[in-house]
């Protein structure tokens, strides 16, 4: 049988244990997103998003329950089956950017590459063109202390997508950046989707920014508490516009 669904998720338990005590994380978690679409992972701080990202992107395996990715199931992967798999399929954008501090812009997003073994012509050429996607061609020579925060999470997304990845995971990625910078983050997610075709999965606990998604995927205490399409997605796109105008313009202080 041919396979559509590009994440398929079933029971999905995570319990961390710590000394005598057990926190379950993820219980119960059964969902499948399909190659394309674009999914909002909502809820409140301590629901568990974070840890079903780093499940989902395989960073982490879950303590019981099936994950396939691609319809590979990788609970059973060892490592560096694990890390292949991630360089290959999965472009991850967290909301510190995550970003080697003394590299320029150009070698951070070089960087998955260099693990993938790609020559290194080949390789500046993918990274200056990345780097040009996310309005960033002018600063291909600064270094993340040189960058404003947008622009260091600008650079963050081209390195997630260098190596053409089937799933893009960002968690929280505007959680450190004013509604203008987030609003450009967000756009460049929402044209990766809309224009690319490309798989997002974002983890926000905005309803502006989760709204940017065609589907919102709601948790709380580790559950599945909703699962619900968008009605109106560009709402939320001409609201967080506006809220960043009224900052800019000091409309709020
Ligand atoms: N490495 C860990 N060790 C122990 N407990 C953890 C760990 N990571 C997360 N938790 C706990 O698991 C729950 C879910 O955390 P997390 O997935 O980070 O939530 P969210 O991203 O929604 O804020 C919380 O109760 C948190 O304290
Ligand atoms: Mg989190």
């Amino acid at each position: 049988m041919i396979n559509f669904m590009l994440i398929e998720t079933r029971d999905l338990q995570k319990i961390y244990k710590m000394e005598d005590v057990e926190v379950p994380a993820l219980r119960n978690i059964s969902f499948s997103i399909k190659k394309g679409e674009f999914v909002s992972i909502m809820g409140p701080s301590g629901s568990g998003k974070s840890t079903l990202m780093h499940v989902i992107g395989c960073l982490d395996k879950p303590t019981s329950g099936v994950i396939k990715v691609g319809g590979q199931d990788t609970v059973n992967l060892g490592e560096n089956e694990l890390a292949k798999l991630r360089n290959k399929k999965i472009g991850f954008v967290f909301q510190s950017f995550n970003l080697l501090p003394r590299a320029t812009a150009l070698a951070n997003v070089e960087l998955p590459m260099v693990y993938a073994g790609v020559g290194i012509k080949e390789r500046t050429k993918k990274a200056k063109e990345a780097l040009e996607a996310v309005g960033l061609g002018g600063r291909l020579y600064h270094r993340p202390t040189q960058l404003s925060g947008g622009q260091q999470q600008r650079v963050a997304i081209a390195r997630a997508l260098v190596n053409e990845p089937a799933i893009i995971l960002a968690d929280e990625p505007t959680g450190n950046l004013d509604t203008k910078a987030g609003a450009e983050v967000m756009a460049i997610l929402q044209k990766l989707h809309d224009d690319e075709k490309r798989t997002v999965i974002l983890v926000t606990h905005e309803l502006y920014v989760a709204e940017h998604a065609e589907r919102i995927i709601q948790l709380l205490d580790g559950k599945i508490v909703a699962d619900r399409i968008v009605p109106n997605r560009k709402k939320a796109r001409e609201i967080l516009t506006e809220i960043a105008e009224k900052e800019e313009n000091n409309e709020y202080s």
